[in-house]
């Protein structure tokens, strides 16, 4: 197991380029089910989760060739089923459910459990296939769908989920009729995957905006190459790890209109910014300044960013109040950031933020994703040198994180436990 070694206090400082988004590239690589042909993708990044997603397609029988661009091909798939030792390690591999049914009209697809951040059912999912006509049975741990056609129809989502949305937009391409989801979710990644299967001859409207009206078509084209969306979770981390640090920094290759809410939070909290047609220039104020947040679905503040924000706001002046509302367990770090010295409190899904002067490095250990985003971040500015272990959970979802700090100037490296 890896871990990585900072050395704090060091501002960032210069121009880094952010890779393409994690949760864009999984819902495609799903997509690639519904039909044949090699399905192209560029700008893939570099990470665990994606190795795990090709993992899983192979195991159904996809070719696929795992690198720049990444190439697959369904044509052979026969193994129609997402095996509970892969989904227990991904819970994005459910996102095979709805392609799966509606190109074979069958799948078996574990049912994936609780995880770090929360219970994440997947009901909505398994109701809106239903509503389109697939016969599902929840047998042996395994969600297990059959359908002898998938007929469009109106579902009304109870909550917005991002995969959900995903799942059933890409069901609804190959059925016969009109789907039309409501309160369905707006997330850029949702966009992303709408205008690739537009490309594929889909006929989707609406996406991103909460109603999008699918019209069934019988067969989709042969595929194009895609150019997958810039992560800009991964571009907001590196926006708080200029402000954190008392840096300045620019990143490129983003597309500013996704970061407007947290940079509108980031600016709350002192820090400047000049944004450019796909770049962002992000400079950190003598003195951050507190501020609170709630996180909410896109165009809200993503959960995503919640840990990340709290680590600044452990250096911030005054108190901030940080309110979860995705997720009912999406905490996790901070027990984590107390041991370097931040005065957190939580009750329930509040958590209040005292700021301190400063962070003093110590040993921390990831429990999840974004977790782990915010102990790097705060270990770049604790005085002294932070242990951060468990970097696995970090590579699911950063593509080369270290490497990126390193050439901005921090003082970080992996080692080897
Ligand atoms: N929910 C249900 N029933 C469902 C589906 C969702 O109750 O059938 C609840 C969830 O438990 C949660 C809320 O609805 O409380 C929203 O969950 P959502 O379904 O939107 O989450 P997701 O689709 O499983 C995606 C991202 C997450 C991100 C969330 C929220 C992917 C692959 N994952 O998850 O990304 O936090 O949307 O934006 O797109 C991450 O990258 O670190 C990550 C966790």
């Amino acid at each position: 197991m890896d871990k990585l070694v900072i050395s704090g206090g060091r501002p960032l400082k210069g121009e880094i380029s952010v890779s393409g988004a994690k949760n864009a590239i999984l819902p495609l690589m799903a997509a690639s089910l519904l039909t044949g042909g090699w399905h192209q993708f560029e700008n893939v990044p570099q990470l665990r989760d994606i190795r795990t997603f090709c993992t899983l397609l192979e195991s159904m029988g996809a070719d696929i060739r795992c690198e720049e661009p990444l190439c697959i091909n369904t044509d052979n798939v026969s193994r129609l089923e997402a095996p509970y030792d892969l989904v227990k390690t991904m819970r994005a591999s459910v996102l095979v459910l709805g392609p799966m049914v509606a190109r074979f009209k069958k799948a078996r697809v574990s049912l994936p459990g609780g995880c770090a951040i929360g219970a994440r059912p997947i009901n909505l999912h398994i109701k809106g296939l239903e509503a389109l006509g697939v016969n599902i049975e929840l047998r042996h741990g395994y969600v297990e769908a059959k359908a002898k056609r998938l007929t469009g129809t109106h579902i009304y989502l109870d909550l917005v989920t991002v995969t959900g949305t995903e799942n059933l937009m890409m069901a609804a391409t190959l059925a016969e009729g009109t789907t039309v989801l409501e309160n369905a979710a707006k997330e850029p990644e949702v966009v992303d995957l709408a205008n690739y299967l537009k490309t594929l001859g889909a006929k989707i409207k609406g996406a991103g905006t909460p109603i999008i009206t699918i019209e069934g078509v019988k067969e989709l084209n042969t595929p194009s190459p895609y150019r997958v969306i810039p992560d800009r979770i991964e571009a907001g981390t590196l926006l708080v790890a200029a402000g954190i640090t008392g840096g300045e920094i620019t990143i490129t290759n983003c597309i500013p209109a996704h970061l407007e809410t947290v940079i509108h939070k980031l600016q709350e909290t002192g820090m400047t910014f000049e944004i450019g047609e796909n770049w962002v220039k992000a400079k950190s104020p003598e003195i951050i300044s507190s501020a609170d947040v709630k996180t909410l679905p896109f165009p809200g503040f993503p959960t995503d960013m919640q840990a990340q924000f709290m680590a600044l706001m452990c250096l911030a002046d005054g108190v901030s109040v940080i309110t979860e509302q995705i997720f009912e367990n999406r905490f996790m770090h901070v027990s984590e950031l107390r041991r370097l010295g931040a005065d957190i409190s939580i009750d329930g899904r509040t958590a209040v933020v005292k700021g301190v002067k400063e962070l003093l490095g110590a040993k921390v250990m990831a429990t999840d994703l974004r977790a782990s985003a915010s102990l790097v971040l705060a270990g770049l500015a604790a005085k002294g040198t932070t242990e951060v272990s468990r970097v696995y959970h970090l590579d699911r979802g950063y593509d080369r994180l270290e490497k990126k700090l390193s050439a901005l100037g921090a003082n970080i490296v992996r080692v080897k436990e």
